[in-house]
């Protein structure tokens, strides 16, 4: 048996350096507990960075997964299977979408969502003037060459240009900045309801409304990037669903699997007249095992009410959220909607890397995002009793960080 420290050297050895883990080996997990190589138990905030909507090792998925993996695991999409049928059925039903493409990644699935805008525009209205987009700064779309593009933070493109020509960014949250933004060029605007990776950002009420309400008088389409918000993260299936408007595209990922890989691109009927047999497809694409998957994590947030959960549980990690920033200096603010979350921190105060692994020596796991966030994005399942588990945690992670500051000085 290999030490955790041994193991981590090994992958320092041989993954490719973009990837810096931490030393902690994870080698199971169960509901909202994840258990290391030295079988020290961690309270999963992270989900893998919003992704294990179900927490770990839920039957209903495990047993999905097993069943599916005996039956079929793969067709390509010449022909088709059954739970992908079934899946595409159920995404429509919860939300705007009449048709589903689906996708491994939430990368891919924004590749899918630009491409059929400009498709929409070029070849079924005939308009092969409109091939831009305009997004936001502070957002994140993906790293493939086209997110990239249409991600607004420059970290993310130093060392890669040229960039894919077509993408202009504004400020996030400010309509009036899109709309003057928009020309004759303009294929759709491509926003987050909420932006994640930026730091959980949440725009004012109003703003989606204003959104789609610019891409009508325009002749624009909307796109919402809904990869982090989307799959009850913020207490509805879809974020955008708090308001009262829809997109004509959307993209989904993350907790769409629940720890599988999948995305999706869902769109209306109209939009989706863009695809025609051939101009874009993924080989495993709709994959029977994945959707099997998928459909289990969407058959269980809705018979085990996770939607409600999210909301009632994430108001009360929301409200810690703010009693820690109303009392321990450096820490600024509460923000997010439903289970995604984050405690803004002034950066010249607050060292996030130390709280992270301060929470990680303690038995936590939170992430990092933006220029000033602690992010908590936990399972849907998660109940008061892990979050004020998780509060204690943070708490004290932020005194001993404020401690050693303070015995350096
Ligand atoms: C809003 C948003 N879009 C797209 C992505 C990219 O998803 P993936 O890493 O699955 O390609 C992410 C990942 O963090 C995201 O938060």
């Amino acid at each position: 048996m290999s030490s955790q420290a041994e193991i981590a050297q090994r992958a320092y050895a041989v993954t490719t350096t973009n990837y810096r883990p931490a030393p902690i080996v994870f080698e199971r997990g169960e509901g909202m507990w994840l258990y290391d190589a030295a079988g020290k138990r961690y309270l999963d905030f992270a989900a893998g960075i919003a992704v294990s909507a179900l927490g770990h090792n839920h039957p209903a998925l495990t047993t999905a997964i097993a069943e599916q993996a005996r039956k079929l695991l793969h067709v390509s999409n010449l022909w088709i299977n059954r739970p992908a049928v079934e899946l595409m059925e159920r995404l429509t039903a919860i939300s705007f979408a009449d048709r589903v493409y689906f996708a491994n990644s939430g990368a891919e699935a924004n590749e899918a969502a630009l491409k059929l805008a400009r498709r929409y525009h070029q070849a079924v209205r005939g308009d092969q003037k409109r091939h831009r987009f305009v997004c936001t700064t502070g957002s994140f779309h993906g790293r493939t060459w086209a997110a990239i593009s249409a991600t607004g933070q420059p970290k993310y493109h130093k060392g890669f240009g040229p960039l894919v020509p077509g993408f202009d960014h504004v400020p996030y949250g400010d309509a009036a900045a899109i709309e003057a933004a928009i020309t004759d060029e303009t294929a759709a605007v491509f926003v987050e309801p909420i932006q994640g990776e930026g730091g959980i950002l949440v725009p004012e009420d109003g703003y989606l409304e204003a959104l789609r309400d610019i891409c009508d008088r325009h002749g624009v389409l909307l796109i919402f990037d809904e990869v982090q918000t989307g799959v009850g993260r913020t207490g509805r299936w879809f974020g955008h669903q708090h308001s009262k408007i829809t997109p004509d595209i959307l993209s989904s990922a993350k907790g769409l699997g629940g720890g599988v890989p999948i995305g999706a691109m869902l769109c209306t009927e109209e939009v989706g007249q863009g695809f025609v047999p051939g101009v874009h497809a993924s080989t495993y694409g709709g994959n029977p095992l994945v959707c099997a998957a998928s459909l289990a994590v969407l058959t269980t947030i809705e018979a085990d009410g996770l939607l409600a959960n999210a909301e009632s549980t994430g108001e009360l990690l929301g409200a810690g959220l703010d009693e820690l920033a109303s009392t321990i200096e450096g820490c600024v603010a509460g923000r997010g909607m439903g289970l995604m979350r984050a405690l803004a921190v002034d950066p010249d105060v607050i060292d996030r890397g130390a709280v992270k692994a301060a929470c990680e020596a303690r038995g936590l796991l939170l992430t990092t995002a933006g220029p000033d966030a602690l992010r908590l994005t936990p399972p849907l399942i998660a109940g008061p009793a892990h979050v004020e588990q998780a509060l204690d945690i943070l708490r004290a992670a932020l005194t001993d960080v404020a401690g050693a500051a303070e015995a350096g000085k």
